[in-house]
């Protein structure tokens, strides 16, 4: 990275803002000093030579690893036969996606619509919820990302709030569930749910009498990794049922595999009245599915719902998500992500023992977060640690991800390809290994 001399006189690393990005948008501050040329299995190669560990799986969607056979010959394909088509025209691939998908997931979750991103199927979700009860109040925790589209982006209270005018009306914050920061400093190191209890008493006080459905991440990734407690989804259900809310399961970062178990909700014993897979269902393009029961979607049918995209029910990633299905099940990789993430695990256990700034260990499968605080005792996240940890570790030759949203701590995300062999696991914790200590 070579430096620079800014306004103020302080000499500064170039970002890749300065070389490489002139006319691009910055949508999420500065860009990298690199740029990708090649992405295979969980490696990057970038156009000066320098190999790096991707340990985010891209944007947390390349869950079977870069460049994987089976997609690129889904893509090929495909791509002689029909890419795209007049969004009332099905083909072939959607409709077997779609009895593909409902034949791994329980009763009476029956249906599903295609569209392109996480943002989308949440909307679309929101928008059938809302059909079905007559009511519009969403509830969605207070680290929740659900996406950018406006629905969702009203449903989303982790980042991105303050600057672009008003959320949906009906929009309610609840208690982010974690038990190593108990929202309501009421719990330590568990949650006996009375975060819910209050969150629900406060929404019933808002309510305005239309309530329509609460929106949760079965783990929080933008929210810092936070599995959501034992009992929790089985008691934010039944809360549900009592007040005519639909419950939808967001399982953009957790579906297919990477959390040990095809669908996270699984392990809680609850079944969604929606659930909207996105990420993992491309691995790597844009795919994403809403999917329901057969009442909600008779009844909004006959309600005349309508959510028309360009991209809704296209070929091409339906046929890619047919190879992403096929090959999570042909290739075990719920058992692998069980193995490796028990692997990355203990790596990471045994790094606590000798890193006193990680304070926490926590997630299932492949999806672990490290959180990293100032002190044990007062968890006081250390944000300036983490960024300078990531940093280091990109200069190293390993790309993982924090999550330090405003109050949520500073959580260094582990998210690898489900495919990665164990040498990689231990070599991305040797980089991390290196990196704590060099920026302590
Ligand atoms: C849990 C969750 N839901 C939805 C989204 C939005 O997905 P997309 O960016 O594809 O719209 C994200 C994106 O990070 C996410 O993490």
């Amino acid at each position: 990275m070579s430096t620079h001399v800014t306004k103020s006189g302080v000499a500064a690393a170039a970002s890749g803002t300065d070389q490489f990005a002139r006319h691009l948008i910055r949508y999420g501050g500065d860009f990298p000093d690199l740029l990708v040329e090649q992405a295979e299995g969980s490696w990057l190669t970038t156009e000066d030579g320098r190999r790096i560990l991707d340990f985010t799986s891209g944007q947390m969607c390349a869950t079977l690893g870069h460049g994987h056979p089976a997609i690129a010959a889904a893509m090929r394909e495909a791509s002689g036969r029909v890419v795209h088509l007049f969004s009332g025209f099905l083909s072939r691939d959607v409709t077997e996606l779609a009895r593909e998908l409902m034949a791994l997931l329980p009763e009476p979750l029956t249906r599903a619509m295609f569209l392109s991103t996480g943002g989308e199927a949440n909307e679309a979700a929101l928008r059938l919820a809302k059909l079905h009860t007559g009511g519009h109040e969403v509830l969605a925790f207070a680290g929740s990302w659900h996406g950018m589209t406006a629905g969702a982006s009203s449903s989303t209270y982790s980042a991105g709030r303050r600057g672009y005018g008003p959320a949906m009306p009906g929009t309610m914050a609840l208690p982010t569930p974690n038990p190593y920061r108990c929202p309501i400093a009421h719990c330590r190191d568990r949650c006996d749910r009375t975060c819910l209890d209050a969150g629900m008493a406060l929404a019933d006080a808002q309510s305005t009498g239309a309530p329509a459905a609460v929106i949760v991440e079965p783990i929080l990734s933008a929210g810092g990794i936070v599995p959501l407690p034992d009992g929790y989804l089985a008691d934010l259900k039944r809360q549900c049922e009592r007040r005519g809310m639909l419950l939808v399961v967001d399982e953009a970062q957790t579906a297919l595999g990477r959390v040990g178990t095809l669908f996270a909700f699984e392990q809680d014993d609850v079944v969604p009245d929606l659930l909207a897979l996105s990420k993992t269902l491309g691995g790597g393009l844009p795919l994403s599915a809403t999917v329901t029961t057969d009442e909600i979607e008779a009844d909004t049918a006959a309600k005349g719902f309508l959510h028309i995209t360009s991209h809704v029910s296209d070929p091409l990633p339906a046929a890619v998500g047919r190879a992403v299905v096929r090959t999570v099940l042909a290739e075990g990789l719920a058992e692998r992500a069980v193995a490796m993430g028990a692997r990355l695990r203990e790596g990471l256990e045994e790094l606590q023992r000798r890193h006193e700034p990680i304070g926490d260990v926590r997630g299932r499968g492949l999806m672990l977060g490290v959180d990293l605080v100032t002190d044990r005792e007062t968890r006081e996240p250390d944000t300036a640690y983490g960024t300078a940890v990531t940093e280091r570790c990109l200069e190293l030759g390993l790309n993982v991800n924090i999550v330090r949203f405003q109050g949520l701590g500073s959580v260094l995300r582990m998210a690898p390809p489900l495919t990665i062999p164990p040498e990689e696991i231990d070599l991305g914790l040797e980089i991390l290994d290196q990196a704590l200590a060099d920026c302590r």
